[in-house]
């Protein structure tokens, strides 16, 4: 029997990269899927093909999950299909990078409105369900960045940043209805969002990792198994790096 036997995830942004091999995992775990991204695409939807291998239930929806009313459409729509949810992963992510200096009010709040505010806006949705189940878990994707700051990332930083607070707030809030909440903190990963940075750039990053390797997603996804499962049954309130021993 799979770890997450008989329960439901929604993993925000999980058409591809990081997010679609925490669907994966989860769906191998015995996971039902509901995932979410900005446009269900071709990728997105051959991601659905490869969810449905594992023969449990899964279905894409295209919602922006910066948008709190939109998220709170699609959260009832997955409610409704199934039944109930037990796992949030907010994973949905975006840069904007430049120097402080420089940024534009619309990179700052793009970012912090992607990054950090749909967090709150799924966790928003989600909750009264889970407080009536008395059950939940729930998982927000930081990043190295939002523990030790990184130049030209101020708006992400900080929007990473927030998602562990945010996770210790709502670990504090809802421990005693039973609902855990923890954060990721994955340092330099092998995906789209990394590979669109220069190549001199990307082995600066993998110098500094004192595993001399970028991580893959599938290392960030069992992470996210672990928190999601009863693994993790008293583990609330958290931030788990991902990093390769990088600054520690
Ligand atoms: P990615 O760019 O490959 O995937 C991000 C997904 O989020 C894309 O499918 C995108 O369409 C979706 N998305 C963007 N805006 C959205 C919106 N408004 N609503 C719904 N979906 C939206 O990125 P990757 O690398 O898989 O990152 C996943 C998460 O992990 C992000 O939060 C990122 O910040 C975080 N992370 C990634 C690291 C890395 O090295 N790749 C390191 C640390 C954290």
């Amino acid at each position: 029997m799979g770890l997450l036997e008989g329960k439901t995830a929604i993993i925000t942004g999980a058409a591809r990269g990081i997010g679609k091999a925490i669907a994966l995992k989860f769906a191998s775990e015995g996971a039902d899927i509901a995932f979410t991204d900005i446009a269900i695409d071709e990728i997105a939807e051959k991601t659905v093909s490869e969810i449905a291998v594992y023969g449990h239930k899964v279905r894409a929806y295209a919602s922006d999950a910066a948008d709190f009313a939109a998220t709170g459409a699609v959260v009832e729509e997955i409610v409704r299909e199934f039944g109930s949810i037990d796992i949030l992963v907010n994973n949905a992510g975006i840069t904007r990078d430049g120097l402080a200096m420089r940024m534009s009010e619309a990179q700052w709040d793009d970012v912090l409105r992607v990054n950090l505010k749909s967090a709150f806006n799924f966790i928003h949705a989600v909750l009264p369900q889970m407080v009536r189940r008395k059950s939940g878990s729930i998982i927000n994707m930081a990043s190295i960045a939002g523990q030790m700051g990184n130049a030209g990332q101020a708006n992400y930083s900080a929007s990473k940043a927030g998602l562990i607070a945010l996770a210790k707030s709502i670990a504090q809030e809802m421990g005693p209805r039973g609902i855990r909440a923890n954060a990721i903190a994955p340092g330099y990963i092998i995906s789209d969002m990394t590979n669109a940075l220069r190549e001199a750039v990307r082995e600066e990053f993998v110098k500094r990792i004192p595993m001399r390797r970028g991580g893959t997603p599938e290392e960030v996804a069992s992470v996210a198994l672990f928190l999601a499962s009863d693994l993790s049954s008293f583990v609330s309130g958290q931030v788990i790096p991902v990093n390769g021993a990088m600054y520690c």
